[in-house]
């Protein structure tokens, strides 16, 4: 990968920095595709967020940057505007630099999600969806299932309090998908979707029970390491069709170039 004077140069903010691989993801992508952009990690402290952000705004050749633990939320009040999708979601990941210094965040978690979803030949229209989880990605994948014409969706979260929540704000903004919050049975669901982080662990026992789950039912897990979760292993004996994170990590590649503009 060549940076010069004319790469659209791109930062991931979060801190702890260590662990982050995504930037060498996404500079992978922009590289096959020949787009003369790449992405560095920043790695800043809660405290200095506003003032790098304020710094970012004066860097003439910033197309933008990506967010991530734990700068999701707190990045709001620095931002000029946010999409409807960071509206719902309550966070951003990605923002945009307009040429003039204008900072457009959005959240593309959920259309990700659903992208990636439907990258594997399956379809959440007209579909009865059990989502477990009301985390920070559950949120946006929960009005991203609705939007996407879900026709009923039931979420479970270990703490129930949120899935109720989450569940009464789905279902005000998208009538037409049935939205409750409910039980983690997954029995006659059409859909199951887990966007807990329990599948991190292997030695945390699943979120559901496998041998409730129906026949024909399609499995998604939001997971990025390891790739086969123990969810997803049950879901191939049973000869079950599955997407995974990584399957939602491509997608979010492809959303995220459109939303900040970067072309070959
Ligand atoms: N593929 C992708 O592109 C992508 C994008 C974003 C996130 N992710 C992954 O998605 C996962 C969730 O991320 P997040 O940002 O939503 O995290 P988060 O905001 O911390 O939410 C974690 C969720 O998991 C639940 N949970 C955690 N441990 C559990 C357990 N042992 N049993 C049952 N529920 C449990 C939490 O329930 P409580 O509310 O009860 O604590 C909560 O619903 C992470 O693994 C993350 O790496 C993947």
């Amino acid at each position: 990968m060549r940076i010069t004077g004319s790469t659209a140069v791109l930062f991931i903010l979060c801190d702890p920095v260590s662990h982050v691989k995504g930037t060498d993801i996404l500079n992978r992508q922009l590289l096959e595709e020949g787009i003369d952009a790449a992405f560095s990690p920043l790695h800043v402290a809660p405290g200095s967020l506003g003032t790098v952000i304020a710094a970012i705004r004066d860097m003439k050749n910033v197309a933008g940057f990506g967010v991530t633990i734990p700068h999701k939320i707190e990045v709001l009040p620095h931002l000029d505007e946010i999409t409807t999708q960071a509206r719902e979601a309550g966070s951003v990941n990605f923002v945009r630099r307009s040429p003039e210094g204008k900072l457009i965040g959005t959240n593309i978690d959920g259309a990700g999600f659903t992208r990636g979803f439907s990258n594997q030949g399956m379809t959440l229209k007209g579909r009865k969806v059990l989502q477990l989880g009301a985390g920070g990605a559950g949120r946006a994948i929960a009005f991203a299932i609705a939007a996407a014409g879900a026709a009923q969706l039931t979420i479970w979260n270990r703490s129930s309090e949120r899935a109720v929540a989450l569940a009464a704000e789905v279902a005000r903004a998208y009538p037409l998908c049935l939205t409750v919050a409910g039980g983690n049975d997954p029995a006659g669901f059409g859909v199951v979707v887990n966007t807990t982080s329990a599948g991190m662990s292997e030695s945390v026992e699943m979120v559901i029970d496998p041998s409730r789950l129906s026949r024909g039912t399609l499995i998604a897990e939001i997971v990025i390491n390891p790739t086969r979760t123990t969810l997803l292993r049950c879901a191939e004996e049973k000869g079950l069709n599955w997407s995974n994170g990584t399957h939602m990590l491509e997608a979010q590649y492809e959303l995220m170039r459109d939303f900040i503009g970067l072309r070959k």
